[in-house]
């Protein structure tokens, strides 16, 4: 069991900021990661479709046999809270550690969530927040236009990523919060912006770093790290077209992989092509 890879999803490629942190702590681990970018987003549709697709991903990485499953997903992990629940493999969401780690940072008791639509109105994080302490004081903002903004490469330092963030985080200056949540895996690419915009002061909690964190202390609670020495593999996955993936991957993930991208198809659960990861 302990040799079995960890399994790590998203609808696209923001999980990747997951698998980075993953990669710094546990870096014997071997890790299957698949990015849903045919079909991503999904923080703009139904509860109904979000949980059909989650289901999927859930049925691709358990056919590697997996020892873990990470949703590394914010809209999957707020809108289908019970998506663990009968697997007989250890899972987390992001919600549960990021609103932890917030909760203990907030010095105000002040907390500002960012997310998908589909996130905010869920209310996962919130309530989360709420039930660790519910004299916290908790204020959201969907920003719907950050995820398409990234996948398509309107990064840190754009112009139009700032005049977006102006638009959506305004509020958080108004209510005076000292911690925002970083509510979807792909927002830690533009954290600076963000950061920018809401202030330096307000520390910012970023989902995939504390999602990692946590899977970290679940395997080694469970027993289940490899023991390994040696790095560990990376195999991605994606239902769209590679060479996209291939382009944007690095810059989520940090570094260069030398890795092999396989395309498969999440209906049918079948490979399509691959290629390597540059
Ligand atoms: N990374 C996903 C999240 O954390 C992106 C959401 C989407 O697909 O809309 O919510």
């Amino acid at each position: 069991m302990k040799n079995k890879p960890i399994g790590v999803f998203d609808s696209g490629l923001g999980g990747l900021t997951a698998v980075k942190e993953l990669l710094k702590i546990l870096p014997h681990e071997d890790i299957i990661y698949f990015g849903d970018t045919g079909r991503v987003p999904y923080g703009n549709r139904s509860r109904e479709t979000i949980t059909k697709y989650a289901q999927e991903d859930v049925s691709f990485l358990l056919s590697f046999d997996v020892k873990m499953i990470i949703a590394a997903c914010g809209t999957v992990s707020s809108v289908v809270s019970d998506l663990g629940e009968n697997l007989n493999i250890p899972f987390t969401g992001v919600v549960k550690p990021t609103a932890k780690a917030a909760a203990v940072a907030t010095k105000n008791g002040k907390i500002g969530i960012i997310g998908t639509t589909a996130t905010i109105k869920a209310a996962a994080y919130q309530n989360e927040i709420k039930r660790i302490n519910n004299k916290i004081e908790v204020f959201s903002q969907d920003c719907p236009l950050f995820v398409p903004l990234v996948e398509n490469g309107f990064l840190d330092n754009d112009p139009i990523t700032l005049e977006v963030a102006k638009r959506y985080l305004s509020l958080f200056k108004e209510k005076g919060i000292d911690t925002l949540i970083l509510g979807c895996t792909h927002y830690p690419i533009i954290s600076s912006t963000i950061s920018k915009v809401v202030g330096s002061h307000v520390k910012i909690i970023d989902s995939g770093k504390e999602t990692a964190s946590f899977a970290f202390k679940k395997l080694k609670a469970n027993n289940l790290l490899n023991g390994k020495t040696n790095p560990g593999n990376c195999s991605f996955y994606v239902s769209d077209t590679i060479e996209s993936f291939s382009k944007t991957a690095n810059l989520f993930l940090g570094k260069t992989l030398n890795q092999t991208v396989k395309k498969i198809n999440i209906d049918m659960q079948t490979f399509e092509t691959d290629v390597t990861l540059k």
